[in-house]
């Protein structure tokens, strides 16, 4: 099978010109001006941008979390991802307390294998460290291709570690050439904060905002990034979503440090006010939860500078009978929301449209690094000869509405319901086949594969 596209405008994180691009199979085989070939398909991409496939390096997919599962599973995940325009994903594997890597592992792969649409890899989330874990990190990088390892400093009692716990683990990554991620928000304290306002019967969903603090999210980062230091393992910060936090990076970064940040998108558009919307403020209940207006002008601001290098979803959606778990107690509610699908149309609509950052920072900030920080570039994140054929085609200009209605993630409901787009992904491509097109899906369940990633060392 080999596809030529058109007269397309070439976007990558340092280009910008106007070429056609020749796929062979599932790899980019030639670009180039007018190129001369014959192709069993011709796509005509005159007006619209040529983009690497989106890469999303944060999504729960079938995670069992708080009593339930996220509601989208592999085959809806990764669906709904190619939609947007995300060509691959990388989930969380949980090791559960007590038990082996290689258990969740395998209890991952059991989801995972054979209902993907889209690519995926995994982070593999270190909740007990103990001679026995710190025995298989080797195998993980090495005969896996797991190089990233997340942990939590909070949700104590499921997933949380303790400093030592963390210490012991970066050392052991650093040694074996992997990474250090982290959910980096201070655990004792919100701990502290839920059990203060449920014993003041304190029990809407605005509490939840009120037990997580800016300060608890910035210590933490603060004190990941000290830890990093002392190690000297390649670190990296999931979903962060605030100026305290930032700083934490931006003092790490003048020390030269290896130390990268994620935000995602709804931290840069969603701000807190959604939590004075009583119940239905449920459906934006997330760790951290939103912030301030001053925060978001701070990662926009924090992007530009390059002091924020990937922008992810945290997909992890529930239905609303789900959230409804906790009608009566903030703290039951399943925490996370539905993003997967809309990150690259909003950031395109909410950034490039709006004037804060420009093309390639677009690309940057939805493929690009995240390829490069995990080990997949250049066979992911760009569009070069030789890489994956993953590609999107995308309409600058077409207009469009976010709905329940219509998005395709296993979830009654949208946080963006009713937003007003400027963007569209037109036509999508994963590894040489048409993935999605005219609206429809195009590859089947299975189609997905896991990518290996290779050994990092935090430099990009
Ligand atoms: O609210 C969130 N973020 N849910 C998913 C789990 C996590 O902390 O990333
Ligand atoms: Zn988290
Ligand atoms: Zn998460």
């Amino acid at each position: 099978m080999s596809i030529l596209i058109k007269n397309g405008r070439i976007i990558t994180a340092a280009d910008d010109y106007m070429a056609d691009i020749f796929i062979e199979h599932d790899k980019i085989k030639m670009i180039g001006a007018n190129l001369d070939v014959k192709a069993d398909k011709v796509i005509d991409a005159a007006h619209k941008l040529v983009m690497p496939g989106g890469i999303d390096p944060h999504v729960h997919l079938d995670m069992p979390f708080m009593g339930t599962s996220s509601s989208d599973n592999y085959e809806t995940g990764t669906g709904a991802a190619l939609f947007g325009g995300t060509t691959m994903v990388i989930d969380f594997i949980l090791q559960t307390q007590g038990k082996s890597l290689h258990a969740a592992l395998n209890e991952w792969k059991g989801r995972s294998d054979g209902n993907a649409v889209g690519d995926y890899s995994f982070h593999l989330a270190v909740t007990d460290f103990n001679e026995g874990t710190q025995a298989e990190i080797k195998d993980m990088i090495e005969v896996e291709g797991i190089t990233s390892f997340k942990t939590f400093m909070a949700y104590k009692g499921a997933l949380m570690i303790d400093d030592r716990q963390m210490v012991g683990l970066m050392n052991e990554v650093k040694k074996q050439g992997g990474m250090v991620t982290t959910h980096a928000t201070n655990g004792d304290m919100i701990d502290y904060l839920v059990a203060k306002h449920t014993a003041e019967n304190k029990t809407s969903p605005l509490y939840h905002y009120l037990s997580q603090p800016e300060i608890t999210e910035a210590e933490a980062t603060g004190r990941f990034a000290d830890m990093a230091q002392y190690t000297g393992v390649p670190a990296y910060v999931v979903h962060m979503t605030c100026e305290g936090a930032l700083n934490h990076i931006r003092d790490a970064a003048k020390r030269n440090q290896k130390v990268f940040a994620e935000t995602c998108i709804q931290y840069l558009v969603l701000d807190a006010s959604l939590y004075d919307k009583g119940f239905e403020s449920a459906k934006w209940v997330m760790s951290p939860p939103l912030r301030e207006k001053k925060d978001q002008e701070a990662l926009w601001t924090g992007i530009n500078q390059g002091s924020v290098q990937v922008v992810a979803t945290d997909h992890c959606p529930f239905m609303w009978n789900q959230k409804k778990m906790g009608e009566n107690d903030f703290s039951k509610i399943p925490n996370g929301h539905p993003a997967i699908e809309h990150r690259m149309e909003l950031l395109f609509s909410e950034g490039v449209k709006m004037g804060r950052i420009s093309l390639n920072k677009f690309v940057e900030l939805t493929s690009t690094n995240a390829a490069k920080i995990f080990g997949m570039y250049p066979q992911k994140g760009t569009l070069a000869v030789g890489s994956d054929a993953d590609i999107i085609i995308f309409d600058p200009k077409e207009e469009h509405t976010i709905s329940a209605k219509t998005h395709h993630m296993n979830c009654d409901y949208s946080c963006y319901e009713g937003w007003s787009l400027t963007g569209k992904i037109k036509t999508v491509i994963l590894r040489g086949k048409v993935a999605v097109d005219q609206n429809k899906l195009q590859v089947e369940k299975g189609y997905g594969k896991f990518i290996r990633r290779a050994k990092v060392n935090g430099i990009i």
